[in-house]
């Protein structure tokens, strides 16, 4: 049964270790027949939450009209949700966390999000893999809040130039995510 899913990347670098990985994982998906779409936050227009919880009370899910209501229709109907990123300060890149905040727009307009599953991909140069917690906790708990089912993750430390994830399994793992789709 093919299913709807939505990537949301949050690198700037086109030829970098998450999009490789990101790359590898939609490949995958897509090989099973699964439908993707994929948002690159870094090359869209989409401005952090204003707060005025007037989500969708004029016909669109953000009342700002950014990228991210080009977006919201595609996760309102997705059943599977993958945030990959980098780790950038021991956090998200802002470009992403912008996206990831918007999301509490289905919340305050009360739509229906419950029971998808995630995947979180994501990396980092230092070799310490609690550095990724930074990343790993919040996406787990906006999990746990939506009543979405973390399914998969590939938390990959120790890379830090482009094609570094070549020296990794990491685009493996992230194929590898496919099957629990
Ligand atoms: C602004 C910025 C902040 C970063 N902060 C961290 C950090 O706190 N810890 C770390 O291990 N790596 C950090 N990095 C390194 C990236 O996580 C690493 O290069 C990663 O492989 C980049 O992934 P990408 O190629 O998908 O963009 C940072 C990189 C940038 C550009």
């Amino acid at each position: 049964m093919p299913k709807n899913i939505v990537v949301i990347t949050g690198s700037p670098r086109k030829n970098g270790n998450s999009f490789a990985m990101t790359d590898a994982f939609i490949d995958a998906a897509k090989e099973k027949g699964h439908n993707v779409v994929r948002f690159d936050s870094a090359f869209k227009n989409v401005k952090g939450c204003m707060d005025c919880e007037t989500c969708f009370s004029t016909g669109k899910a953000c009342t700002y009209d950014d990228d991210f209501n080009l977006i919201a229709p595609e996760i309102l109907k997705s059943d599977v949700i993958v945030f990959t990123m980098p780790v950038y300060w021991y956090s998200m890149p802002g470009q992403i966390k912008n996206v990831i905040d918007r999301i509490f727009s289905f919340v305050v307009g009360e739509k229906n999000i419950e029971g998808k599953k995630c995947f979180l991909i994501t990396c980092c140069e230092e070799e310490d893999p609690t550095v990724i917690d930074g990343v790993r906790i919040p996406i787990e708990r906006m999990c746990k809040l939506n009543k979405w089912e973390m399914t998969g993750k590939v938390l990959i430390p120790g890379v830090l130039k482009i094609r570094d994830i070549d020296k990794t399994d990491g685009c493996e793992q992230a194929a590898s995510l496919a099957v629990k789709i």
